[in-house]
């Protein structure tokens, strides 16, 4: 499904996952996107930005990140409006999803392409009679052109749990983060400010919407090869900066919503 903004500004969203697989600005791919990416619904789809829903990390009732990026949404609206190209997408509980995780909810994921942005907004419903929790995440890959020039920010002070150290509650105390190795860090309440994403010739920001963490990830080599969808040298070309809730479950309880979403805006340097 694609959006045209016009003057060389689209994006592309795959009905596999909702995945967003294309932000391109002004004729510049923003989104980073394996080359080995599986796009026939066999395996997520490894680039772009897939939804982590209802569960971020490994998961005891189904597979690792839930079942959102691996199901089938349906388009629900696609309009066009001055500013904008936006379109809607639906997923609800159904056979599939209800063999992992029995409640009934509804997701609805709109995407939004203006000149310089795109933005992001999922609304979570729980639709069923019981209670549920969830945690979410916005895996956004972000392309980048050389990793060795790129810096990151908005992580300065903030608690995080290093997974590849195995090490949780460390303390951020750079302002701004540059990737030379194998990074996997959740971060506790950051990016309230936003975060800034900065390589050679561009800037993009990252502003989010009631998702109090981010995470920040980049498999570097030996990780990339394990991967068999992943490019070997694709980890110097992108960069995961993902706006999430995911160090507390949020509750949802019969007829309530959670929204949340991400900004994601092209600045100049
Ligand atoms: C990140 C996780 O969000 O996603 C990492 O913090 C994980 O631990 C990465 O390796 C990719 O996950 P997946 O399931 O797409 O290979």
């Amino acid at each position: 499904m694609n959006l045209e903004y016009g003057a060389g500004t689209t994006a592309k969203i795959h009905l596999y996952g909702a995945t967003v697989i294309s932000w391109i600005k002004d004729g510049t791919e923003q989104l980073f996107l394996s080359s080995l990416s599986k796009m026939d619904g066999s395996k997520a789809i490894r680039g772009g930005i897939p939804i982590v829903f209802p569960n971020f990390g490994p998961w005891s009732c189904g597979p690792q990140h839930g079942f959102a990026r691996i199901s089938w949404w349906k388009l629900q609206k696609k309009e066009k409006l001055t500013d904008c190209c936006r379109a809607s997408f639906i997923l609800e509980g159904n056979e599939q999803t209800l063999t992992m995780w029995k409640h009934r909810f509804q997701l609805i994921y709109t995407v939004e392409l203006r000149s310089s942005e795109l933005k992001t907004s999922l609304t979570i419903s729980n639709t069923g009679s019981e209670p549920f929790d969830f945690t979410t995440l916005l895996h956004t890959y972000f392309r980048v052109s050389d990793i060795n020039e790129c810096s990151v920010t908005g992580f300065k002070a903030c608690t995080y749990n290093d997974k590849v150290a195995k090490e949780d509650g460390k303390l951020e105390n750079r302002e701004e983060i540059r990737i030379n190795a194998n990074v996997d860090s959740v971060y506790i309440g950051a990016g309230k400010e936003g975060h800034l994403i900065k390589s050679s010739g561009r800037a993009i920001s990252v502003e989010k919407q009631n998702l109090n963490d981010t995470v920040l990830w980049n498999p570097w080599l030996t990780k990339a090869k394990e991967m068999s969808d992943f490019d070997d040298e694709g980890y110097l070309s992108m960069i995961c900066v993902e706006a999430g809730h995911v160090s507390s479950r949020k509750d949802l309880h019969p007829g309530e919503t959670f929204s949340c979403g991400q900004v994601l805006k092209m600045i100049d340097k």
